[in-house]
């Protein structure tokens, strides 16, 4: 189904997103420290085919280039993070100059062609030399990512538009303490439950000392949040939609909402965990409830749960096995504006993995042209009933380092070879820079 996608607000905010371990490469120059993500990569078995994001799409060399692609698609923001071993090679301390500077000349070189730098702190590539120390899992995390929090502000406060503290913070805690499919590799759900703790008080204090400098920009944070629904009416499904519900969703938006962790969730572990449940100071947790500018959401697809085992028939799937359901948006952004209201949310991602295919320099990928219309068709009808959305991120400029499953999965608008770090626009970046420049009115 293609739509007539109705008008977006003329002050929208057009961007795409990337994060730095997923495309900077140059791993190991210019004095940036190693991070858990190159460490992850060396153990056998981790990520597909071996790979790793030594070299990636070489943006901390191309990122002029990169950055004049962004300005021909139309856009007037881009959403990037920083790697803390770049500017912080031990994580605390010294400060690397010569990557600070980089952060420095492409922020200045977003704003020369009219893009709105928002910049995330944390996108999962934790110095290594911290995670040495425990990493997550330690409290004292919680001042060296508020000091490096405030190393960033100091030098780039004066013209970063937007910050957010966190990535996806359930994929640090989850996928990287618990289960173990991402970087650190650990698996122990009491020590990826403190790490949930402490990400959220991290993310309070940091919150807390930008504004006590009298940060410029706008704060916030970004969450990855599923609509989930039973696959029955079955009490059993029920019940279990609930509690992943509560897990995914709630445990995330209820500390920066409320300063507290849903019952159900915390009940749950608590019974699951017995003796072993990490001993949470829940009062201290009410730290994580700054007042915020805008909350980022990044939107995939649902969660369908079935405690008998069946899955979605006759869906169709992105190449990572996603249901690719647009409606979804629109829900999540209405349950949304209802639960946790906030004066400003932003889809700091959306997209789509894809077989793409260069055949005679073009891609012809009309199922992320459909992803992409569909998505903004279901997003504008959460705006015009009400929904406080300001800007849309796609995810992702370019084909990048997708986590475990390496360069096997291309998410990117622009199509990249990895051989030649030849760019390429994609039917979808061609389709999104005219869609784009016609709400702004540049065609
Ligand atoms: C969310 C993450 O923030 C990003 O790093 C990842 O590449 C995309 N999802 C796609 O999986």
């Amino acid at each position: 189904m293609t739509h007539k996608i109705p008008t977006f607000p003329a002050d929208f905010t057009w961007g795409v997103a990337t994060s730095a371990y997923q495309i900077e490469g140059a791993a190991f120059e210019d004095g940036r420290g190693p991070s858990i993500w190159d460490a992850y990569a060396l153990m056998p078995g981790k990520i597909l085919n071996g790979e790793n994001g030594t070299t990636s799409c070489d943006h901390y060399h191309l990122w002029q280039q990169d950055l004049d692609l962004i300005q021909n698609l139309n856009l007037n923001a881009y959403r990037f993070s920083v790697s803390w071993p770049r500017v912080l090679p031990e994580g605390m301390g010294q400060i690397n100059e010569k990557g600070l500077d980089f952060y420095d000349r492409l922020i200045d070189g977003l704003l020369e062609r009219g893009l709105d730098p928002h910049l995330t702190l944390y996108h999962w590539d934790l110095p290594q030399a911290l995670q040495n120390r425990g990493g997550w899992a330690n409290p004292d995390i919680v001042q060296w990512f508020t000091d490096y929090a405030l190393t960033l502000h100091r030098k780039l406060g004066d013209r970063v538009k937007s910050w957010c503290t966190f990535n996806e913070p359930w994929c640090t805690a989850e996928l990287g303490y618990h289960i173990g499919r991402h970087a650190p590799g650990i698996q122990d759900l009491p020590t990826a439950v403190l790490a949930s703790y402490h990400i959220q008080l991290a993310h309070g204090q940091a919150v807390l000392a930008l504004r006590g400098e009298n940060v410029r920009g706008e704060v916030g944070t970004v969450l990855n949040l599923y609509p989930v629904d039973p696959a029955t009416g079955s009490p059993e499904d029920q019940e279990a939609a609930l509690l992943l519900d509560a897990k995914i969703n709630c445990w995330y938006l209820d500390p920066v909402f409320r300063g507290t962790f849903p019952e159900r969730a915390l009940q749950h572990y608590q019974n699951q965990l017995g003796a072993k449940m990490p001993d949470l100071d829940l009062e201290a947790l009410k730290v994580a409830a700054q007042p915020l500018d805008f909350l980022g959401v990044n939107y995939y697809y649902r969660y369908w749960v079935s405690t008998e085992g069946k899955t979605l028939q006759n869906v169709e799937r992105t190449d990572m096995g996603w249901e690719i359901y647009p409606e979804g948006i629109y829900r999540l952004m209405k349950d949304l504006h209802r639960e946790y209201p906030v004066p400003k949310y932003y889809i700091t991602e959306n997209g789509a993995a894809f077989k793409d295919e260069l055949v005679n320099g073009q891609v012809h990928d009309a199922e992320r042209v459909r992803f992409l219309q569909d998505h903004l068709h279901h997003l504008q009808r959460a705006i015009a009933e009400g929904v406080p959305v300001s800007g849309y991120f796609e995810w992702s400029l370019l084909d990048n380092f997708e986590w475990a499953f390496g360069y096997a999965k291309r998410f990117g608008i622009v199509h990249v070879d990895y051989d030649t770090q030849q760019r390429t626009l994609k039917d979808s970046a061609k389709w999104y820079r005219d869609f784009v420049g016609e709400q702004r009115g540049i065609l």
